[in-house]
């Protein structure tokens, strides 16, 4: 309950009616200086913000992240010292769908990590995947396109999916996982999270290691069958983001173990895969997974206005002992989260009690612009460096990630390295991961995906695009279309 027992205008004036607005007479016209009615209808006007593109569904909550390992020769990060605690905000979302869409439709889930860390806070916002449809951040806008909606009808379709799909043969790895079991989960709590990029540590001795995040869920993998999803969504658009909440005001807290693989700085170069294509996984055979701790979801947010909808992650966010790598998406990324968080919620977005560190000072130079709130003591000088004995940049306390770049400015694809290609490892997860039961799902969702298609080029390269994977995948698809 609030500690007042009155309403009140935004600028805190006892209000005299919630219910009547002030008119000339009892049925009379309403006068424009009712300042309360005009102040509740303008607020009720600006309450949506424009939902995130892409991810626009999601839900979350907070949590505490506890190291349980030690991984200081890996990185200096003190989040990631033996013994470290730290506040954590997880969001799950799904990748096409607006605001309302719901929750079980076939789709990438979103798995946006946050550490709010004692040097500032650190954010891995990756997705259910290791690994993604692109590898050129020049394609992304192209990619969520096809998967939201035409022009005309504003409709869904599955011919331009496919269209890009299969006119974007880096995509078969992922898509294999999309319509495989992982595709769909019992619910935001029964999947893994990914960084899905590498990324890099830096230990105290200043030694560099490329690395990838994988967040192993305690409550296991659960798949949720096509039939199950179709039906659920439409008994309850809000299945996930319901199935989270409850399960937290109950006390059925969901934990995730945090891994990382390692890869020694120098192997990058001579890697079978390039390290930084993020179509590709590690094998886990050539980089193992090495256990770092686990965090626990055990608090639902108070509002999910303030605290999930007006979270801003972003890839850029690092602390000293974790940067970014040269992956052409991640790097785009660092780029594009916080021009979109400006837009959709404004300049001073990261001064919400959201987006604060919450275990860090703020101080800089930068100031003014709407809304803000974060000052700076009086006196304090507006620039750096300055002469007055106020804060300055301190590169012993900063690390930054670094590697070696040389040159021309071309526009290409990434060097292959000894066994890069488009198909080898979505045939590696369809022939080594999934058992039979799995393929005849895949077969019998790839079979209801074709039925969705209208354009005699999109259906025969649908065909040729799995053929590439496996001819295995042809045939079984053919099968259940014949059925
Ligand atoms: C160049 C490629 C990409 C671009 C330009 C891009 C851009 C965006 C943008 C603009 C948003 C909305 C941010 C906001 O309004 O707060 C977003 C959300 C998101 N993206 Fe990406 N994205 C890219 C690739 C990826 C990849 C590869 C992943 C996962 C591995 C990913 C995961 C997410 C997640 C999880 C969210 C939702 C974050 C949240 O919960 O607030 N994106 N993306």
């Amino acid at each position: 309950m609030a500690d007042i027992t009155y309403t009140t205008t935004q600028t805190g004036t006892p209000v005299t009616s919630d219910e009547f607005s002030l008119t000339t007479g009892s049925d009379g016209v309403t006068a424009l200086h009712d300042r309360y009615l005009v102040e509740k209808l303008a607020s009720f006007n600006r309450e949506r913000v424009p939902e995130r593109n892409p991810h626009a569904k999601g839900g979350g909550a907070f949590g505490t992240f506890t190291v349980t390992e030690d991984v200081s020769k890996y990185t200096r990060a003190a989040v990631f010292q033996p013994g470290s605690e730290a506040e954590v905000l997880l969001r799950f979302s799904s990748v096409a769908g607006e605001q309302g869409s719901p929750d079980t439709w076939r789709d990438v889930r979103g798995f946006a990590l946050r550490f709010y860390t004692s040097e500032g806070n650190l954010d891995v916002v990756g997705n259910n995947t290791p690994v993604f449809f692109l590898r050129d951040a020049m394609k992304f806008p192209d990619f969520i396109h096809s998967q939201k909606r035409t022009g005309a009808a504003a409709l869904r379709n599955a011919d331009m999916q496919w269209d890009f799909w299969t006119l974007s043969p880096e995509s078969a790895h992922q898509v294999t996982y999309l319509m495989g079991d992982r595709g769909l989960s019992q619910s935001w709590r029964h999947l893994n999270g990914y960084g899905s990029h590498t990324y890099q540590w830096v230990n105290a001795e200043g030694e560099r290691f490329w690395i990838q995040y994988h967040f192993v869920s305690k409550q296991g993998v659960v798949p949720l069958s096509s039939e199950d999803a179709e039906r659920i969504a439409g008994e309850d658009a809000d299945y996930y983001r319901r199935d989270l909440f409850e399960a937290i005001e109950r006390g059925e807290n969901p934990t995730w173990e945090v891994h990382v693989q390692v890869m020694p700085y120098e192997d990058a170069k001579t890697y079978r895969f390039n390290p930084f294509d993020m179509t590709k996984v590690w094998p886990f055979a050539d980089y193992p997974r090495i256990k770092v701790g686990e965090f626990t979801l055990n608090r639902n947010p108070q509002n999910f206005f303030a605290e999930i909808e007006q979270a801003a992650f972003s890839p850029g966010n690092q602390v000293p002992g974790t940067g970014i790598s040269p992956d052409k998406m991640l790097m785009a990324r660092v780029f594009s989260y916080p021009d979109a968080q400006r837009y959709r919620i404004g300049t001073n977005y990261n001064q919400l009690p959201v987006n604060q560190p919450h275990a860090a000072p703020v101080f800089n130079y930068m100031h003014e612009g709407n809304m803000q709130y974060h000052f700076n003591p009086a006196g304090t000088p507006v620039h750096a460096t300055n002469s007055f004995g106020y804060p300055h940049a301190d590169a012993e306390r900063g690390t930054e990630a670094t590697w070696e770049t040389d040159g021309a400015l071309v526009r290409s694809a990434y060097t292959l390295h000894s066994e890069d290609d488009d198909f080898g490892q979505a045939s590696t997860l369809y022939n080594d991961v999934f058992d039979d039961g799995e393929k005849d799902r895949f077969h019998a969702t790839l079979a209801g995906q074709y039925q969705g298609l209208t354009v005699d080029a999109v259906k025969e390269r649908f065909f040729w695009y799995w053929g590439q994977v496996d001819e295995k995948i042809v045939a079984g698809i053919k099968a259940k279309l014949g059925a």
